[in-house]
């Protein structure tokens, strides 16, 4: 027995000096070395899809923030499915992240994503659109949507002149709360403006049906929205304005005035109504001052947009994240309901572009270069 113990140890300890022998050796610090490399934070992003323009400026945007920062995180996009969006947020989960920030492609969707990283220990802050129907949401940074919406229709209601002119109505898609919200802020300031015959809805007879109201549930939001969504996509914002001015006679056309909820069904809105021939002049809003949108505003093509500055949603989100890991306290300025808790949130606000300061606001502000567009004298 002793004889056996004895050749196990012999054994073992002949197995402890390979091992240690094979461990790859620390890397000997010298002075000529580059600098560190950035450190990982524990902290993974997933944004909704890579096929809009504005989800692509927020990834660039946290890198060059987290370049800053000295940090480097993952980021994975969800193209538009919650089940991808899903195995993302595990895919983080096993990687040993603590905190995920997640933008969601459909807001009540992702509850199950929030769901399984609550389980796991991880803190979810909701990015830009609020994740609904859980409790499994820790926090939440945005923008003020109901001021984009009020921005939006503000800027319809300066350019009209005189009563009875046409208004079509457009919104984001059903699965977003932020189109609820936009089309919220917009109601709140056309309604009046319906009210007191400035503009007449073209294409929403549920909005038609509701405009004495000054205010609207939810569902009465969702009816609306169900007849006048682009779902976010560009194809289904043209497709839709094409049915609304084959259905609508020469005479709702004419001068025109459009909401359209942001840059990209912005553009193709506006593309749609340059076509036809019955309509001699639009007003379109549009959101996000993506770069095509700037140039569009540039030719004349499109006449507004909200620019949401990115750079402070990112700061927020790894200020937020950073605290978070760091056991800091985590500062918020309010909260949001999401149907099921109150969500602490940081919310940031929004400017109006249109040609009059596109320079001082997107150029001299120093969000992109002049160098990125034509027709800037
Ligand atoms: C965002 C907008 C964006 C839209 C479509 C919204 O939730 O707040 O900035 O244009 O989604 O992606």
């Amino acid at each position: 027995m002793k004889k056996k113990i004895f050749i196990l140890l012999s054994i073992l300890m002949i197995l402890s000096m390979v091992l240690v022998a094979c461990a790859p050796k620390e890397p000997e610090v010298s002075p000529e070395e580059p600098a560190a490399p950035a450190e990982e934070l524990a902290v993974g992003i997933v944004l909704p899809t890579r096929d809009e323009p504005r989800w692509i400026q927020d990834q660039s945007r946290f890198q060059t923030a987290l370049e800053r920062a000295g940090y480097t995180v993952e980021i994975l996009f969800s193209q538009g499915d919650p089940s991808i969006e899903k195995a993302n947020v595990e895919a983080l989960i096993t990687k040993g992240v603590k905190v995920i920030i997640l933008c969601p492609h459909d807001s009540a969707a992702a509850a199950a994503s929030a769901e399984a990283a609550r389980a796991a220990g991880v803190t979810i802050i909701s990015y830009d659109r609020l994740i609904t129907g859980t409790d499994a949401v820790d926090y939440y940074v945005t923008f003020d949507s109901i001021a984009v919406g009020e921005a939006q229709a503000q800027y319809l209601v300066d350019k009209a002149e005189g009563t009875d002119n046409p208004l079509f109505l457009y919104a984001g898609a059903a699965t977003d709360n932020n189109a609820f919200l936009f089309f919220e802020g917009a109601w709140n300031v056309l309604q009046p403006k319906i009210a007191d015959g400035t503009f007449y809805i073209v294409n929403s007879s549920q909005a038609i049906a509701l405009q004495d109201k000054a205010t609207l549930t939810r569902d009465e939001m969702g009816n609306i929205i169900a007849q006048i969504t682009t779902n976010w996509d560009f194809n289904d914002a043209k497709s839709l304005a094409e049915a609304n001015l084959t259905a609508a006679p020469a005479a709702d056309k004419g001068d025109v005035f459009i909401l359209a909820p942001n840059d990209g069904t912005g553009r193709a809105l506006a593309d749609a109504f340059t076509a036809d021939s019955d309509v001699t002049s639009y007003v379109v809003t549009g959101q996000d001052a993506e770069i095509a949108s700037v140039q569009y505003i540039i030719d004349g093509k499109q006449s507004m947009t909200v620019l949401k500055d990115v750079r402070m949603l990112v700061d927020d989100a790894i200020a937020m994240a950073i605290s978070v890991v760091t056991g800091a306290t985590v500062e918020t300025t309010g909260e949001y309901d999401n149907g099921v808790t109150m969500v602490p949130a940081k919310q940031s606000m929004v400017i109006t572009v249109d040609q009059s300061n596109v320079v001082e606001a997107l150029i001299d502000s120093g969000y992109y270069e002049a160098s990125q567009f034509t027709g800037l004298d």
